[in-house]
């Protein structure tokens, strides 16, 4: 009885080691700019691999169909060493990994990711249904994606960000009228540091607004966001927050 306990204990302290070994290793600091795999070539993810290689980082793009005309295209157009792999590789190439991807691709894509220990998820997810032309959860919004992800990766440091507004912001942060926050929400201080100047490269104010919990507001923020646009047509608000000492 006493053996298997003394078994558990160092089970159980052998496996709180690991977990804090690949969740540091995340933190690690990159010195020539961060090599990020961005999962997919959408609206998202192509807007952003392409602001991000022109500010000296190294993106990977990573596709069911590396080798498909409209990837290569894409990786050539934004040139600056980016490559296309497939799923299976990306974990081993990626120090970052972007997923913006549809929701209910979350469990198939984390499943073919693979092993991402120690590596920096950036979910800009959203999911949304219409209710009487209101946007709503399809789902408890306390469980948010992000979390969801997080539970599919627990060795790897899940970022919530890029989520609360449309992609064309991305593209020119210009259209709209004054400054855009990118709010931004995790466990790991560090992680959210590299996240935010990721944001700032793109002509976003990030703004830290907690843990990993406060995910089901961003989330929440973002459904407010297309509610507003259904029942106001043409017309959309953009999220600008402010410091004020309190
Ligand atoms: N659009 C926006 O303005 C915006 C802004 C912020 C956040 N978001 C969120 O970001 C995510 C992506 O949005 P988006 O507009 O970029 O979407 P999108 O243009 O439709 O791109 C989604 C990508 O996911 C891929 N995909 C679909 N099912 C997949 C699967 N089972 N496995 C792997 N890849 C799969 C698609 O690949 P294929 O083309 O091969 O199907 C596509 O490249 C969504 O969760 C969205 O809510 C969107």
């Amino acid at each position: 009885m006493v053996k298997t306990l003394c078994c558990l204990i160092v089970l159980l302290a052998f496996s709180v080691l690991m977990t804090l070994n690949s969740s540091s290793r995340v933190i690690e600091a990159q010195t020539n700019g961060e090599t990020i795999a961005i999962i997919d070539t959408g609206n998202v993810g192509s807007t952003l691999g392409k602001i991000w290689a022109a500010n000296g980082h190294t993106i990977i793009y990573v596709s069911r169909a590396p080798q498909s005309e409209r990837v290569q295209q894409l990786v050539s157009d934004i040139g600056n060493g980016a490559t296309a792999t497939t799923q299976a590789e990306a974990a081993a190439q990626g120090n970052i990994i972007l997923i913006p991807i549809p929701p209910t691709a979350i469990p198939e894509v984390m499943s073919a990711l693979g092993d991402l220990s120690g590596k920096l998820i950036i979910d800009p997810t959203n999911w949304w249904t219409f209710e009487n032309d209101w946007a709503t959860a399809p789902r408890d919004p306390r469980d948010s994606l992000a979390e969801q992800v997080q539970a599919l990766a627990p060795n790897a440091v899940v970022v919530k960000a890029f989520n609360t507004m449309n992609f064309a912001v991305m593209v020119d942060p210009t259209i709209s009228d004054g400054p855009v926050t990118a709010p931004i929400a995790g466990d790991n201080a560090a992680a959210k540091a590299r996240v935010a100047a990721l944001v700032e490269d793109v002509g976003l104010e990030p703004l830290d607004v907690g843990p990993l919990a406060a995910a089901e507001y961003l989330e929440e923020m973002l459904r407010l966001a297309i509610g507003f646009r259904e029942i106001n047509p043409g017309m959309a608000f953009d999220y600008h927050l402010r410091l004020r000492p309190n």
